[in-house]
């Protein structure tokens, strides 16, 4: 055990995406720090590395934290989640039904930001079902119904530069389990309908 104010490093053992890790850290280094640096996990991205956009977000025992605001040694023996730790078998290219949703969704641009809103948004479902409420949640008695504006204020904390909010929050409340209007669908259709009308019209010249 270190003296107390050493900044010598401390051996601490997480569990990555299922596999146990071993890693030495200084008692100063975040979380964020030791899964990308000492551990060469680089699903969670640093964005500002003051709390503020949500882009290093994993989930610590199926809760979601921001990685650069917690130290590693507090999570001495944790299980830590990553997007790239998240799979499902019953998908043909083993995506996570959040992940698959955001494809779907149209829910990404660069992807800069995608790893961490996908971590955020399962800790989003996780605190839903568990009935926690947020500053938008109009009826305290009854579950709560994960629309619009109660996904918008819970993902509030993930930003996303490219500006993809709307198919971002259309991803989770699909998976949620209460699915909007397809936009990306609706998009395509309304593509094709001008294209066939275009060929028509080209096709009377
Ligand atoms: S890098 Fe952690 S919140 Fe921005
Ligand atoms: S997809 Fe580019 S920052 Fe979000």
């Amino acid at each position: 055990m270190n003296a107390p104010g050493s900044s010598d490093p401390l051996t601490i053992g997480l569990a990555v995406d299922g596999e146990r890790r071993q890693v030495d850290v200084e008692p100063r280094t975040t979380l964020l720090d030791a899964l990308r640096e000492r551990l060469g996990e680089n699903a969670p991205k640093k964005g500002c590395d003051h709390g503020q956009c949500g882009s290093c977000t994993v989930l610590i025992e199926g809760r979601r934290h921001l990685s650069c605001l917690t130290l590693a040694i507090q999570h001495d023996g944790a299980e830590v989640t990553t997007a790239a730790g998240l799979t499902d078998e019953d998908d043909p290219d083993g995506l996570h039904p959040m992940q698959r949703a955001f494809v779907r969704r149209d829910g990404l641009q660069c992807g800069y930001c995608t790893p961490g809103q996908i971590c955020a948004a399962l800790g989003v479902l996780e605190e839903l079902a568990a009935g926690h409420p947020s500053h938008v949640t109009a009826d305290l008695t009854g579950p709560i119904e994960p629309d619009e504006a109660e996904i918008r204020e819970r993902m509030s904390g993930n930003l996303c530069r490219c500006g993809a909010y709307p198919n971002i929050v259309d991803a989770v409340r699909e998976v949620a389990g209460h699915p909007p209007p397809d936009r990306v669908a609706d998009a395509l259709a309304a593509t094709a309908g001008l294209t066939q009308t275009a060929d028509t019209t080209e096709g009377r010249s």
